[in-house]
């Protein structure tokens, strides 16, 4: 972790010097609202480009359908936060490591894939929900020096803050230690999740961030990685992951529930990414898919081994023919198309967001 820390440190101190010597800014609507991303490879858009970490997407066929080349980002092609920024009218918002990147005003998206909302959580090969706090308040700072206290204020408060987050908090122990799962009741750890998303949700508020928006925990038990598990019984979903998201998504509802009560000004919405999967897992027909259960990109049963491209475990893979048929794009992510719905209903729709809809967060 240190070497991690060190180098995003002495990146962010050169963007923050290179940005405060870069005068005359102008011409930015006065009343656009920004995007700042958090969490994991759901919204991963190529940080983890920038580190020595074995939790990339930036190899061949990643990307092959949309920017037709591999991004870093999990998918055929975008992921939901360039879905948002294109219905919120703003450019594609880049990774927060990019080192030609110097403008924040638009946002920026600080995810990493692997990473957790506790530190402890692939420790070292992520960049974790707390230092991508960090970040955020160093970017917060680098506004603040260019556009002025007053007007990076507002700008901060119309933003919207939009979070993936918590399934490797879950994933982690049971990929390297269960025996950590094992000295805390379902709640209890559940609690200590939630306990950290907030308290970073709480971070941004108090440096003035006003608009959350959150998807739940997905249906981790039934990706194809989780089928893979279960090599006893053959595609089943691996069951020991199901209580843990049924009580992470009610204990979330609750705590941002809590935040509304206590906070003045703080508007929320929830994502119910775990019902909108789910459909979409046991009905691929009724949304225009034809297989929801195995993966497009990896290897073995449901294409459930984690090795698309072939960069891991063997070099050899399999690709399906036509990725507009599939659900998953590789044994942990679902596909463009997949991301596309989903982005279309959070945006604008009722049924799977609450209490507002992302355009209602943007619209302040
Ligand atoms: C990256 O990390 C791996 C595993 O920790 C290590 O074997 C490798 O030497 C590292 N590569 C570089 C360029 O530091
Ligand atoms: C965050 O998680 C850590 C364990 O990684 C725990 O010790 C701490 O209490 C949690 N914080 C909150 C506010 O729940
Ligand atoms: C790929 O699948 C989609 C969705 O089922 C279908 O509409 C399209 O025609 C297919 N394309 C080809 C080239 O078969």
């Amino acid at each position: 972790m240190a070497n991690i820390q060190v180098f995003v440190f002495a990146l962010c101190t050169s963007l923050l010097i290179i940005t405060t010597q870069s005068h005359g800014h102008s011409g930015l609507p006065k009343t656009h609202a920004p995007l700042f991303v958090f969490g994991d490879s759901v919204f991963e858009v190529g940080n983890n480009n920038y580190f020595n970490t074995s939790w990339q997407a930036n190899y061949s066929p990643y990307g092959e359908t949309f920017f037709k080349y591999p991004t870093g980002r999990f998918s055929d092609g975008r992921q939901v936060p360039d879905f948002i920024a294109e219905y919120a009218k703003l450019p594609l918002i880049p990774p927060y490591l990019q080192p030609d990147n110097h403008e924040f005003s638009y946002g920026i998206n600080f995810a990493s894939a692997g990473a957790g909302a506790m530190v402890e959580t692939r420790q070292g090969a992520v960049i974790g929900l707390p230092s991508q706090l960090s970040n955020f308040k160093i970017v917060r700072k680098s506004l603040r020096k260019k556009l002025g206290n007053e007007e990076a204020k507002s700008l901060l408060s119309r933003a919207v803050y939009f979070f993936s987050i918590g399934s490797n908090d879950y994933i982690f122990p049971f990929d390297t230690d269960p025996s950590v799962l094992g000295s805390y009741s379902h709640q209890e750890y559940v609690d200590l999740v939630i306990g950290n998303i907030t308290s970073v949700v709480k971070g941004i508020y108090k440096k003035g961030g006003r608009n959350f928006a959150l998807l739940n925990l997905w249906p981790i038990a039934c990706l194809p990685y989780a089928r893979a598990l279960k090599t006893e019984k053959k595609g089943a979903c691996f069951d020991e992951f199901t209580p843990f998201v049924k009580l992470h998504n009610k204990a979330l509802a609750k705590a941002l529930q809590k935040l509304e009560k206590k906070l003045k000004g703080f508007r929320y919405s929830i994502s119910d990414f775990n019902e909108f999967l789910t459909q979409r897992m046991n009905h691929p027909s009724k949304y225009g898919f034809v297989e929801g259960e195995a993966a497009c990109c990896g290897s073995g049963v449901y294409g459930g081994i984690y090795n698309c491209g072939g960069k891991r475990i063997a070099e050899e893979y399999n690709l399906c023919k036509n990725v507009s048929e599939y659900v998953f794009y590789d044994s942990a992510h679902p596909t463009d198309r997949v991301y596309e719905q989903f982005a279309k209903q959070i945006w604008s729709g009722n049924s799977i967001t609450t209490p507002y809809n992302l355009k209602a967060l943007f619209e302040t």
